[in-house]
């Protein structure tokens, strides 16, 4: 789950999908942008995701390497400027393929999480509603897939 600072969407992304899913997948996040490595999510982020019953508390900041490429099955970025920045990473047609927009993943109509950095709680909930949908989909097709 890769976001831009690594603190308020992808940490949100990484535990509701870790929510919906057994321990045999692996799920972690990072940012595109390294300023935020080491600290914890926002605590707008935090506050929440543990309205929804989901603790985030533990995650830290990384932002993103070059290894995860190859690592990780899939990446999937939360806006269209993510996955510009994480494309450009890339080495390889293979790793290329694996960075998904993660609602047109899910096929939901909006193309893009909206960054909540700048806004209130209210968008905050929307970020988690929307990673939520997205996430149920995904996480019924990996299980599928398994
Ligand atoms: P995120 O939100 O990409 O959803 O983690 C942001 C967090 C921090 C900054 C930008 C976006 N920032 O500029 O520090």
């Amino acid at each position: 789950m890769v976001c831009l600072g690594n603190i308020c969407r992808s940490p949100l992304a990484e535990g509701i999908l870790k929510s919906k899913l057994n321990n045999s997948f692996e799920i972690d996040s990072a940012g595109t942008g390294g300023w935020h490595a080491g600290e914890k999510p926002d605590h707008r982020s935090i506050k929440t995701a543990k309205d929804f019953g989901v603790d985030i508390s533990t995650q830290r900041g990384r932002q993103i390497k070059t290894s995860d490429l190859d690592y990780f099955d899939i990446i999937f970025v939360m806006d269209e400027s993510n996955y510009t920045n994480v494309i450009t990473l890339c080495k390889s047609e293979s790793q290329k393929q694996k960075v998904k927009l993660i609602l047109r993943e899910a096929n939901l109509s909006e193309t893009n999480v909206p960054d909540p950095y700048y806004g209130d709680a209210t968008d905050f909930i929307h970020v988690y509603n929307l990673l939520d949908n997205a996430c149920n989909i995904i996480a019924e097709k990996l299980t599928n897939e398994q």
